[in-house]
């Protein structure tokens, strides 16, 4: 276990973070810390060895990173599927209960500052994958908070999930997964995340139903139906406080290096003509989709920034996955890059649609940029949230036909030059009230205040 020295607030209170070890959740938790940071808080991270947070960049938080030989063991080899890493993070217990020890330990042997008063951590912030978080800080009294990463639309459907099996819902059945759920619309029965180990689910939901407050990174405006039945289903504090990239003082939290080419590249296009593309930190593909892919976006004839980072395509890299004479064919039209600096990309005058597998950052993002989308979803949230956009939102389109290359380049077509000039007009509809929603008297800044308010009342 490894500490770094420790910076001290202006509050007298610190937070401990701690994050689930995927770039779509450290991402969030890190624009989280740096917003508390900014109203006072001293802040600790504490972090597994699977996508470590490179201190350097983040010199104002205090870490405490932990050893886990497994989790260790698949930073070198090629991942394996999400759903075993997840798994694995229940082997961080010991480890967790150590380097938490050892914080609540030194906090209490810390010297008093100059006003005489002595720093106390007040709570703690976690993602609520982590199993056994909720017991160990509830043994010990630490009051505990959970930030949601994803929508709040997908945890009212986690925690509807045993009322949908009563009412015979669930378990989905060939002649019933068309079916709109009446109190979900407008998702449909085959939107649930019904591939998703159910025990996975039931950790969420525990883990967020015993905890002092959920921290949502949506904003009221967006998800106004779900905020309210989850206000009614849950008797704890919900904070709907983002989109976080745009109240935190600093936006660009990624861990991964990110391909400034693409900046150069796009600089040279025309406005909006560009289709952005890219699948995420965590979602795979086989390599004959792959190729389905890259035959319908070249056939599209739309100019495209790729991002085909390492591992997104199962037991290949996109040297050898693309057919010979492809990148000679796609020419000066084309741009592939292994990572983005998507929010930049987003909010670039060249880009004119996001070809997404709706993780919800993604997705949040292309919202805040008002770019529309051509929808993707590969597995857990992502077929809730493409639904919303699709059908509930009206900002995007699913490829509804599955991944055929004829498919992919005839709703490219559609998205940029047909129908996505009202799709457009709607997502910057949505923009707006994100870009209202963090200014002061806005949801999301309310938000924030009762937030600051509550972690001080500890
Ligand atoms: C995962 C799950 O897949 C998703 O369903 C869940 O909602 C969150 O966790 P991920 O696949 O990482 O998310 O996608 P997403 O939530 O969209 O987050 C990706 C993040 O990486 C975004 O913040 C995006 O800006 C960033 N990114 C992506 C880059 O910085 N560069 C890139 O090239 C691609």
């Amino acid at each position: 276990m490894e500490g770094t020295m420790k910076q001290t607030s202006k509050l007298g209170r610190r937070l401990l973070l701690f994050p689930a070890p995927f770039h779509g959740h450290l991402n969030p938790m890190l624009q989280l810390a740096t917003l508390l940071y900014s109203k006072g808080f001293s802040i600790t991270i504490i972090q597994t060895p699977y996508n470590p947070i490179n201190l350097t960049d983040f010199p104002h938080f205090t870490f405490c990173s932990f050893h886990n030989s497994l989790l260790e063991s698949y930073s070198k080899s090629p991942p394996p599927d999400t759903v075993t890493v997840i798994s694995s993070m229940d082997t961080c217990c010991e480890a967790f209960r150590d380097c938490l020890s050892q914080i609540l330990r030194e906090t209490a042997a810390a010297d008093t500052d100059t006003d005489g008063c002595k720093e106390h951590i007040a709570a703690l912030i976690a993602d609520p994958m982590w199993k056994f978080v909720g017991s160990l800080t509830a043994s010990i009294n630490l009051p505990r908070l959970v930030l949601r990463t994803g929508s709040i639309s997908a945890l009212l459907v986690y925690l509807s999930l045993p009322s949908l099996r009563e009412k015979g819902y669930l378990p989905a059945r060939d002649n019933n997964l068309d079916e709109i759920l009446p109190e979900l619309s407008p998702l449909k029965v085959r939107d649930l995340p019904l591939e998703w180990p159910h025990h996975l689910l039931e950790t969420f939901v525990r883990e967020t139903e015993t905890s002092h407050g959920v921290i949502c990174n949506t904003f009221e405006e967006l998800e106004s139906y779900a905020t309210a039945q989850v206000k009614r289903s849950l008797p704890i504090p919900i904070f709907p406080i983002g989109p976080l990239h745009k109240q935190s003082p600093t936006s660009d939290t990624s861990i991964w290096a990110q391909d400034q080419t693409s900046i150069t590249w796009l600089n040279k296009q025309t406005p909006k003509s560009v289709l952005y593309v890219s699948f995420g930190s965590v979602a795979t593909m086989s390599k004959a989709e792959f190729l389905e892919l890259a035959w319908g976006l070249l056939e599209s004839m739309v100019p495209i920034l790729w991002v085909v980072r390492h591992g997104l395509i199962q037991g290949s890299e996109v040297n050898n996955s693309l057919p010979e004479g492809y990148l000679d064919m796609l020419g000066e039209r084309g741009h592939f890059v292994k990572w983005a600096p998507q929010l930049e990309v987003l909010s670039h005058p060249a880009v004119g649609g996001f070809w997404t597998h709706n993780g919800w950052n993604s997705t949040l993002e292309s919202i805040c940029e008002g770019v529309p989308m051509l929808c993707q979803p590969i597995f857990a949230d992502q077929d809730m949230n493409a639904r919303h956009v699709s059908d509930g939102w009206k900002i995007g389109m699913k490829l509804e036909k599955g991944i055929k290359r004829e498919e992919i380049a005839r709703s490219i077509r559609k998205l940029m030059l047909e129908e996505g000039e009202e799709m457009r007009s709607r997502i910057t509809a949505l923009k707006e009230k994100a870009t209202l929603c963090v200014k002061e008297g806005g949801s999301s800044y309310t938000s924030i205040e009762r937030l600051t308010s509550y972690l001080l009342s500890f």
